[in-house]
């Protein structure tokens, strides 16, 4: 049979110009996102509120620089009514009959952590073997960028009648739970309106592998303190009759584990994953496991991190090794970050958690639990699903951007609970989960990164889907 005449579609004519178009923007976007990474917006520290209205001042002369005609800042209120941080909103009305898409990414970021282990200073971004270094360069600046290089390349070409509708939602508190977001969604009402919803924070395969992500873990964190005692006391004293405070929370949080490591709360949701070649080896290589450290968990590995729940400790109050004495605390407290599966009710899985702590803590100590913030999971498989053409379309611009890699549909275990929100308010909207995290990114942590070859992609593919969704393609 005669090979056919029709080009396959990444090798269209049109299809090489537009990625022609997005590689010559690249240095453009690489400089402007070095410029975001410079602005230390940490959404969870106060100090940062002034770094946080520069990075949202930033962000919206981008999205106006690259021809959104209609930009501006907005500042909704937490339940408490406290100002939540700047978020920027862009809009391009649809042209007729044309649908509308809203991109979405955040601008603030993670603390840096200890600045003596970063191997470069945080907000100082640097290069070094095709990695971008600094904290935001991947989470979520780059998503930022992808979403002005993509509008950069197709603006322009578009004219006021051409294209489709777009709507850019660059929130600035992300990484603090979105305290104000239900109050955006309120306020800003039909503006977010959209067809397809692009949400440009997640991870990727690998580097030379993209993902669409299909589910997301949800995320409970609770403030779990213990008393024993009305004052401290003299640990020769007292010591071996009378429980110190900072024993009695080692103890309960140890039972909140059986010997496998494994979330010892009973009826959470739990599910087993799609299985997909990770290999252990691999998954102990990208972590940084050290040598005879075992896996914790049950279930295969993907299940472990995607679609089961997990617990983590993430700080403690008790006494520092500086100050200690001699003494049985009175109390001690911990935060724990319980992350949920995807179709767990955020309720359910508090009220399950609280009543194994009340369950098992030991020696009658006095235990007070309470929610710090909370975010819902996204099970991409559950509801009314989306629009296959839509899915059809993410694949196509992904693989083609990624010089027809496969693309892997696959679960994270990282949360993005604006995902469920966006779905409540647009419920019929197709939602797309995208990439500018690779395994070895490091986001939160120490000497973040991002791959250079993922943000090439990451421009590429918006500006080919974007286009196919507007017919240029
Ligand atoms: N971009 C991440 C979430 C993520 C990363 C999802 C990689 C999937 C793969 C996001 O910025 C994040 O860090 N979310 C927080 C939750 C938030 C409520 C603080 C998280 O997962 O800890
Ligand atoms: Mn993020
Ligand atoms: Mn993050």
């Amino acid at each position: 049979m005669a090979a056919p005449d029709v080009p396959a579609p990444d090798d269209h004519p049109q299809v090489r110009v537009l990625r022609e178009r997005v590689r010559a923007l690249l240095p453009a976007a690489r400089a402007d996102l070095e410029a975001l990474v410079r602005i230390p917006g940490v959404s969870a520290s106060p100090e940062a509120a002034g770094a946080l209205e520069d990075s949202a001042r930033a962000v919206a002369d981008l999205l106006r620089e690259a021809g959104m005609p209609e930009v501006e800042v907005l500042r909704a209120r937490c339940a408490d009514g406290s100002p939540g941080a700047p978020a920027v909103l862009a809009r391009r009305p649809a042209p007729e009959g044309a649908p509308t898409v809203l991109l979405y990414a955040h601008h603030d970021v993670q603390p840096p952590g200890r600045a003596q282990e970063w191997t470069s200073p945080a907000f100082e971004p640097v290069e070094r073997d095709g990695r971008l270094f600094g904290r935001g360069t991947a989470d979520d600046k780059a998503g930022v960028m992808a979403h002005v290089t993509a509008l950069r390349a197709l603006l322009p070409a578009w004219g006021p009648t051409g294209g489709v509708g777009v709507t850019v939602l660059v929130e600035g508190e992300e990484e603090s739970g979105s305290p104000s977001l239900p109050d955006l969604l309120a306020t800003t009402g039909d503006r977010l309106a959209a067809d397809v919803v692009v949400v440009a924070d997640s991870d990727n395969w690998s580097v030379d592998h993209p993902s669409l992500t299909t589910s997301l873990r949800g995320l409970l964190e609770l403030e779990v303190g213990v008393r024993t005692l009305d004052h401290p006391l003299h640990s020769g004293i007292y010591g071996g009759v009378v429980p110190d405070a900072t024993t009695a929370l080692t103890v309960l949080l140890a039972r909140l584990w059986d010997d496998a490591g494994d979330l010892a709360v009973a009826g959470l949701v739990r599910s087993e994953a799609a299985e997909l070649p990770r290999t252990e080896e691999e998954l102990r290589a990208d972590a940084g496991l050290l040598d005879g450290v075992q896996l914790v968990g049950r279930g295969s590995l993907l299940s472990r991190t995607w679609t089961r729940p997990s617990a983590t400790v993430v700080a403690t109050d008790a006494v520092p090794m500086a100050d200690a004495s001699n003494t049985l605390a009175a109390s001690a407290r911990a935060k724990l970050s319980v992350r949920l599966a995807p179709g767990q009710d955020v309720e359910d899985a508090e009220r399950l958690v609280t009543e194994h702590l009340r369950a098992t803590v030991p020696f009658g100590a006095h235990l007070e639990v309470s929610r710090l913030g909370s975010g819902r999971p996204f099970d991409g498989a559950a509801g009314p699903g989306g629009s296959a053409a839509v899915l059809e379309a993410a694949d196509w611009a992904l693989s083609t951007a990624w010089d027809g890699s496969p693309v892997a549909h696959q679960g994270m275990g990282g949360s993005i609970p604006v995902v469920a929100e966006l779905l409540d308010v647009l419920p019929g909207a197709t939602v797309l989960v995208t990439g500018v995290e690779d395994p070895d990114t490091r986001a939160h942590g120490v000497d973040e990164s991002l791959s250079l070859r993922v943000l090439e992609g990451a421009c590429t593919a918006e500006a080919l889907l974007l286009a196919r969704l507007a017919g240029d393609l």
